[in-house]
C-alpha cells in the first residue's frame, strides 16, 4: 500500500503529519511511504531527511494524492485535496466532524474512508495516539513561555545586592493536559502558582505539582467521562468569587478550559480584567474556541487597562519539530493499530476504528 504525507496547507501551520523517524515502522506495517516536497521544512526535516529514511518525494500535491491509496495530513482536507482525491482512497487528518458537516458531505461524495484525529476516543489504551493529547502537553509549555516573555517581570524570586525581586503569581483556569503542563512549566520557572478547575479530581493532582488549588463550592457542574460538560450561572457567579481575588494579585494568568462539543465558557468578564494590574498578561489558550475572556481575540494581543490578553490559536505551530515528532508517533500507532498484516483490518467491534472513522465507503475503500 502506499502512504502520501501531504504539506500543511493551513495559514500559520508549520508542522508536518509524518517525521522521517516514523518511516521505517511504516514500512514495516507493509507501506510505501510518499512525502509532498517540502513537507516537513518548516519543522526542520528536509526532504533528503525523508528521503534517506527510505520515502519518495512527490514534486507537488496532486502527485502526492494520485500515487496514494492512504493520505496523511494534520489539518482537515482543503477544497484542492478533495479535487484531488479519488474513489476508494483512505483520509486521515484531523476533521473536526462536528463543526464540519459540509467537508464530511464532500469526503462522502468522494467515495472515501476519512478517519478523524481528533475523535479518538479518550480511553486509556488510546491514550498513545490521542493528538490532542500530545499537542495540549507541549501547548501547555509553550503557553507559559509566551506568558514569561510578555511579562516586564521574571519568575523566580531572586536576592541580588541591588535588591530582592519577588516571585511572579501565575493562576491557570482548566487542569486538563494543557494545565497540568502549565502549572508544572511554571513552577519550574520558579513562579507561585494557584490552579482551578469544575473537576474535582484536579485537586489532588495541582496539589501534587505544588501549586494551590482553588475550590470553588457549588455542585452546579455535570462531569460525564471525565469532561466538564455543563456549568451554571450560579456556578460560574461562585467561581468568579472564588477566584477574585487571586485575579486581582496575579501577574499572568494562563486559561485553558474547554468543554467538549461547545464555545468554549467566558470565565474572566471585562470588569475582572479591570480588577487586574497594570503590566499583567493573560494568555488565553482556548482563544480558537471562543475565548476563555470578555475580550480575547485570536492571533492577536489587546491591551486593556494596561492588562495584555494574548491569544494564540496554533502554539504546537510554535515548537514544529517536538510538536510533528509527537504527532507522528500518535499517526504511526494509530495506523499499527488499524493494520494487520499488511492492509486495514476494518475492526468494527473495535472502539477505536468506529470513533475514528467518520467517512465510512467500506466497500469502495477496501
Ligand atoms: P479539555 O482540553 O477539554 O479542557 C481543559 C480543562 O478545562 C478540563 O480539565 C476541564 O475540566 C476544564 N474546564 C472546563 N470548563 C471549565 C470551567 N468553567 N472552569 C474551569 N475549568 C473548566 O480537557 P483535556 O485536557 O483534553 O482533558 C480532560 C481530562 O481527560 C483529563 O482528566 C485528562 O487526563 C483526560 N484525558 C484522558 C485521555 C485518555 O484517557 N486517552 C486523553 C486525554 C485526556
Amino acid at each position: 500500500m502506499k502512504l502520501s504525507v501531504l504539506k500543511e496547507t493551513e495559514n500559520g501551520e508549520t508542522r508536518v503529519a509524518i517525521v522521517p523517524k516514523s518511516i521505517s515502522k511504516l514500512q514495516g506495517l507493509g507501506f510505501e511511504i510518499i512525502v509532498e516536497k517540502d513537507a516537513g521544512a518548516k519543522a526542520a526535516f528536509t526532504d533528503s531527511d525523508y528521503a534517506n529514511a527510505g520515502a519518495t518525494i512527490a514534486s507537488n500535491v496532486s502527485e502526492a494524492i494520485a500515487a496514494a491509496d492512504v493520505v496523511v495530513k494534520i489539518n482537515p482536507p482543503s477544497s484542492d485535496d478533495i479535487a484531488a482525491l479519488k474513489g476508494g482512497q483512505i483520509w486521515l487528518s484531523q476533521l473536526f466532524h462536528r463543526l464540519n458537516e459540509d467537508l464530511i458531505k464532500q469526503l462522502e461524495g468522494k467515495g472515501v474512508a476519512a478517519f478523524s484525529l481528533d475523535a479518538m476516543p479518550r480511553i486509556s489504551r488510546a491514550q498513545s495516539m490521542d493528538v490532542l493529547s500530545s499537542q495540549s502537553n507541549l501547548s501547555g509549555y509553550k503557553a507559559v513561555i509566551c506568558g514569561a516573555d510578555n511579562l516586564g517581570k521574571i519568575f523566580p524570586m531572586l536576592m541580588t545586592a541591588a535588591g530582592t525581586i519577588t516571585p511572579s503569581k501565575v493562576l491557570i483556569f482548566g487542569v486538563g493536559v494543557a494545565g497540568l503542563q502549565a502549572i508544572a512549566t511554571a513552577k519550574r520557572l520558579g513562579a507561585v502558582v494557584e490552579a482551578t478547575d469544575v473537576r474535582q479530581e484536579c485537586k489532588e493532582q495541582t496539589e501534587s505539582l505544588g501549586a494551590k488549588f482553588i475550590t470553588v463550592e457549588d455542585d452546579g457542574v455535570k462531569v460525564e467521562g471525565g469532561y466538564a460538560k455543563e456549568v451554571t450561572e450560579e456556578y460560574l457567579a461562585k467561581q468568579k468569587e472564588a477566584v477574585n481575588k487571586s485575579l486581582a494579585q496575579a501577574d499572568l494568568v494562563i486559561t485553558t478550559a474547554l468543554v467538549q462539543g461547545a464555545k468554549a465558557p467566558v470565565l474572566i468578564s471585562q470588569e475582572q480584567i479591570e480588577m487586574m494590574k497594570n503590566g499583567s498578561v493573560i494568555v488565553d489558550m482556548a482563544v480558537a474556541k471562543g475565548g476563555n475572556t470578555a475580550l480575547s481575540e485570536a492571533d492577536k494581543t489587546v491591551t486593556h487597562n494596561g492588562v495584555k490578553i494574548v491569544g494564540v490559536s496554533n502554539f504546537p505551530a510554535q515548537i514544529p519539530t517536538n510538536a510533528s515528532e509527537l504527532l507522528s508517533r500518535n499517526i504511526d500507532t494509530f495506523l499499527a493499530h488499524l493494520m494487520e498484516d499488511g492492509n486495514f483490518k476494518w475492526d468494527m467491534e473495535d472502539e477505536i476504528t468506529t470513533g475514528t472513522l467518520i467517512v465510512n465507503n467500506r466497500t469502495v475503500a477496501s
